[in-house]
């Protein structure tokens, strides 16, 4: 389809929800648009393709009775409320991982602008922190990726996981009531349960960010039946923890907006407030843990965690050892 007839069929759309839950008649539209009958029939089939539930009612016009349960780029920045996170959306049905496309589009060499992110209804070769799979059936979570230029050197990087963490973990709260924490470095977690996972890719030079990508997967609408049986006792989603099924586009809209606010407290006024919050937040801190790194293990105790988002923790000799990357498990 051409720019123009997105263009046309984005208006049709528009003004149907403009005159919601009434009707807007079939000459309004011709003539607010400046096109023929046949032409915004045309639009009306499309979006009903899309999945929108239009009303076709003789001498009255049309009706947008219902809205799909779709991510499209016109549903996300209907009443998104921020500068720049989210304004350039790029939407995929389907796709091997939206951190690979977003890296892809980074690395181009016209530059795709600062907080553009990437969205998919479904990821076929999603990935995962320490070279796991990260599994999101269709039309059931919300997995994006971020593309991002911070005024930040390669050894700050993980602060950007942090604030994506305090960021997501804020909004989920407040938009389902959901008592979600984070388990270091920066999963997401109800009741031990893990609910979104973050993964954060750079194109760096030694010394120098040319772009990061920040990578989000959050279990949203999934029942049990929708995990693979390796994580089904670990993992839970916001329909499992509140039983009813949440709306993915003013979740999404709610996260972009909390990220923007977490990101310029860091960019402007420094680390130090999202350390705090990432503290307050944080289900693995000051209680027994056993850490897996990459060739070892300590059990100790979780005591702190640094601006630079390594784990403190106390063995049982007394020396605090200093985690940069593993995995967490809550001792009890
Ligand atoms: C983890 O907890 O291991 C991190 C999971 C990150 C998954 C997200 S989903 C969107 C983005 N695309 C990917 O391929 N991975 C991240």
């Amino acid at each position: 389809m051409s720019r123009e007839l997105v263009f046309l069929k984005m208006a049709v759309l528009r003004l149907l929800k403009e005159h919601r839950p009434g009707y807007v008649s079939g000459e309004e539209l011709c003539k607010g648009l400046e096109v023929t009958r046949t032409a915004v029939w045309k639009h009306i089939q499309s979006l009903r393709g899309d999945g929108y539930d239009i009303e076709a009612r003789p001498r009255a016009g049309y009706l947008l009775v219902g809205i799909p349960d779709r991510l499209y780029p016109e549903e996300i920045q209907d009443g998104l409320t921020t500068k720049f996170i989210g304004r350039q959306v790029f939407y995929n049905n389907s796709l091997a991982s939206t951190n690979d496309l977003a890296k892809e589009l980074a690395s181009r060499e016209t530059q795709i602008s600062d907080g553009t992110i990437v969205v998919a209804e479904e990821q076929t070769g999603g990935r995962g922190r320490l070279g796991r799979e990260w599994f999101s059936p269709k039309y059931r979570a919300i997995c994006f990726s971020l593309i991002l230029y911070p005024p930040v050197s390669p050894s700050e990087v993980s602060r950007v996981t942090m604030v994506t963490a305090v960021a997501l973990a804020a909004a989920i709260r407040n938009e389902t009531g959901v008592p979600v924490g984070i388990k270091w470095p920066n999963d997401l977690l109800v009741g031990g349960k893990k609910l979104c996972g973050i993964l954060t890719e750079l194109g760096a030079e030694i010394d120098k960010v040319n772009y990061l990508v920040v990578g989000a997967g959050v279990n949203v609408n999934q029942g049990p039946g929708d995990f693979p049986e390796e994580v089904r006792d670990i993992a839970t989603s916001l329909k499992i923890e509140t039983g009813v099924t949440v709306n993915r586009v003013k979740l999404l809209q709610a996260m972009l907006a909390e990220f923007e606010r977490w990101y310029r407290v860091w960019l402007e006024h420094g680390f130090a407030e999202v350390l705090t919050k990432w503290r307050e937040m944080s289900v693995s801190l000051h209680c027994p843990v056993c850490i897996h790194a990459i060739d070892k293990s300590w059990n100790g105790w979780a005591e702190d965690v640094d601006e630079d988002g390594a784990l403190m923790i106390r063995l049982p000799d007394g020396e605090l050892q200093r985690v940069v990357a593993g995995d967490v498990s809550l001792r009890v």
